[in-house]
């Protein structure tokens, strides 16, 4: 019988981070957390000691592998995008330390649009037309010749899921083209896909390499202003489960994650961890919009917490391939994070956040920080995303209640407190229908 003496590292400083940490809190097999980079609320969901790093980066491979043996890691979850491509996945498995998360290779799938985008074309998996450029001359001459039509100009690198610029037109795509040289690296090689027109929604699957289960599905929100106006973020609201999801796009979906996963190991590609398909539905058909290795934040703050395993256990069951072996089973529940941050433009600066406790009175919230810091009893903040407020319950209805209470109760020193109003909006429309 395992006693609570496990240890487990999770790599990751944010909200994801934060509710990963929270489930792994919930096993009976864990007694020790560990997180880097860590964030200090990290705490306040988990009953057992959380040591956090924040001095070091998801990258810090050297170090990370020193804090597993000198605290005799059991197990580490590679849960950020830039340490997939930094291969730390591969220098634990090099160290002997279990990881979950995949290799640098599999990882390609997030960190290589372009090559994802060609993986997609050999394994018939549903994707826009698309082209990948390296010179911005010949992209272009491309778009000159093209129909005046609305595209998608992407950068194939990492840049904190703000490297895709839409493009309502060929002129605005030819400004998009030229702002690729924004994301240095990541943007000298680059697609130009046709923009669908549809409902976007993510689906969650943890895999082996060989066995997969799907988790769940959710809606990110991603512009910065209700109503789906303003920049892109990474992020600033999700609600699950999305009614989008039919039997038949459910269907779709799981077709697609099963080809992926067979086409990557067909290449000796094997990938273990969470697998992300970002997928958009048109005309009732499923198309790929990407696909990332690792669980999108804020959609991870409202999937992770309707786990009903025990995750260290389906995590060691993915390290040893054994997934198969495995149900996991969730608890259906609606949630929504609502993501709070500073007003967009105001300068960095320290400022004291109000009505954090009051809120987390209300039963069936949970909030995880991102950037809140307790200091002498109260809690401060600095700039951009913050926290991502979670309500649960037994539909959207209730939880959009729930939740707009819970944000009420809380304010930012100067008045200077962001979110969205209308996360969930999509389903509000559906139930009232
Ligand atoms: N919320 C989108 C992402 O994590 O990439």
């Amino acid at each position: 019988m395992a006693g609570n003496n496990k240890t487990v590292l999770v790599v990751d400083g944010w909200g994801r981070g934060a509710a990963l940490i929270h489930k792994y809190s919930q096993s009976p097999q864990v007694g020790k957390l560990i997180a880097v980079p860590g964030n200090p609320l990290m705490q306040i969901n988990s009953e057992i000691p959380v040591k956090i790093f924040p001095h070091l980066t998801t990258t810090s491979i050297k170090e990370i592998i020193e804090i597993c043996k000198k605290e005799k890691v059991d197990l580490v979850d590679v849960a950020q995008d830039n340490a997939v491509e930094a291969g730390l996945a591969d220098a634990l498995e090099e160290a002997g330390t279990s990881a979950i998360g995949p290799s640098r290779l599999a990882g390609q799938i997030e960190w290589d649009k372009a090559w994802a985008r060609n993986f997609m074309k050999k394994n018939k998996i549903p994707h826009p037309a698309y082209k990948v450029f390296t010179s911005k001359k010949n992209a272009k001459d491309y778009i000159k010749r093209a129909p005046n039509k609305k595209y998608f100009v992407k950068a194939t690198g990492l840049v904190e899921g703000k490297g895709a610029l839409p493009a309502e037109n060929k002129e605005k795509a030819l400004l998009a083209i030229s702002e690729m040289s924004k994301f240095g690296k990541a943007g000298e090689k680059f697609v130009i896909e046709d923009w669908l027109e549809g409902e976007e929604f993510s689906t969650f699957a943890i895999t082996d390499g060989m066995s997969f289960q799907i988790i769940g599905s959710a809606q990110d929100h991603k512009r910065l202003y209700d109503a789906d106006q303003g920049p892109n973020t990474g992020g600033i609201g999700s609600s699950t489960p999305p009614l989008v999801v039919t039997k038949n796009i459910y269907k779709q979906e799981e077709s697609i994650i099963r080809k992926t996963i067979l086409g990557l190991a067909k290449e000796g590609r094997v990938y273990k961890g969470l697998l992300y398909l970002g997928a958009i539905v048109v005309n009732k058909k499923v198309y790929v919009v990407e696909f990332n290795a690792r669980w999108g934040s804020p959609e991870a703050e409202v999937l992770v917490p309707g786990i009903k395993n025990d995750l260290f256990e389906i995590s060691m069951s993915v390290v040893k391939e054994r997934l198969h072996k495995s149900k996991i089973l969730t608890d259906r529940k609606s949630r929504i994070a609502v993501t709070g941050s500073t007003r967009p433009g105001i300068e960095t600066k320290e400022r004291e956040l109000f009505g954090l406790e009051n809120a987390l009175k209300i039963p069936g919230i949970t909030i995880y920080g991102s950037r809140v810091f307790p200091k002498k009893g109260k809690f401060f903040v600095t700039a951009g995303r913050l926290f991502h407020l979670v309500a649960e319950g037994k539909n959207i209805i209730e939880v959009r209640k729930k939740a707009y209470q819970a944000m009420s109760m809380l304010f930012i020193e100067g008045n200077n407190l962001h979110y969205r109003t209308d996360i969930g909006w999509r389903d509000m429309e559906r139930v009232y229908q």
